[in-house]
């Protein structure tokens, strides 16, 4: 049996780190045992903190308010992360735009709450709820250099209905997200 090892980079609640955790970690699909080596937060008031020591992971925080710039700390990150030697680094609604410093050495994934090419950027959920269209979802893709534009593994969608508040859909949509980037780590790694 191969083991895989995965970074989760969060910066807030954590659901979808608890979804991961929950899901796939230290669990064995076709063979292969997947296992979060490090969570990673850039905010030490994350509540992904806690729901991470509760499966016995205690986070490394790296404020990107103590560095100079962009690039130093997209440096740090890439330095810790190389540590511990992952086969994929996941970001699970980690809020940060990184440089080229962190895209062109790391192979990671994100979770982007609507159905790209649409709604790119930080208001995807209320700019897809208030837009035309009749369903929502949310994608998974390679990070690259452009924000929320690297190349699509996986897509969920849900009807949009006429009472829905944005609320439920919002509800419909973080629901969604637990599904789908647990599925898209199995995918990746034990496919
Ligand atoms: C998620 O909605 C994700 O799509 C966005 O940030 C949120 C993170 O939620 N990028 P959580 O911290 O995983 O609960």
């Amino acid at each position: 049996m191969v083991t895989k090892k995965i970074a989760v980079l969060f910066s807030g609640s954590g659901s979808n780190l608890e979804a991961i955790l929950q899901k796939v970690h230290n669990k064995i699909f076709n063979n292969v045992k997947i296992e979060v080596v490090l969570t990673l937060t850039n905010k030490a008031n994350a509540y992904g903190i806690e729901r991470a020591r509760r499966y016995g992971l205690e986070s490394v925080v790296i404020e990107h308010t103590k560095f100079a710039s962009r690039e130093e700390f997209d440096q740090a990150l890439v330095d810790e992360i190389k540590k511990h030697n992952v086969d994929l680094t996941v970001f699970a609604g980690f809020m940060r735009i990184l440089t080229p410093v962190f895209t062109n050495q790391i192979k990671a994934i994100n979770l982007h709450p609507s159905l790209l090419p649409l709604f790119k950027g930080a208001h995807a959920i209320k700019e897809s709820f208030e837009s035309e269209m009749l369903v929502g979802g949310v994608s998974v893709h390679y990070v690259s250099e452009e924000l929320d534009g690297g190349k699509l593994i996986m897509q969920r969608a849900f009807e949009k209905s006429d009472d829905m508040s944005l609320e439920e859909f919002e509800e419909k949509i973080h629901a969604i997200e637990h599904e789908i980037l647990p599925e898209s780590i199995v995918k990746i790694l034990c496919k």
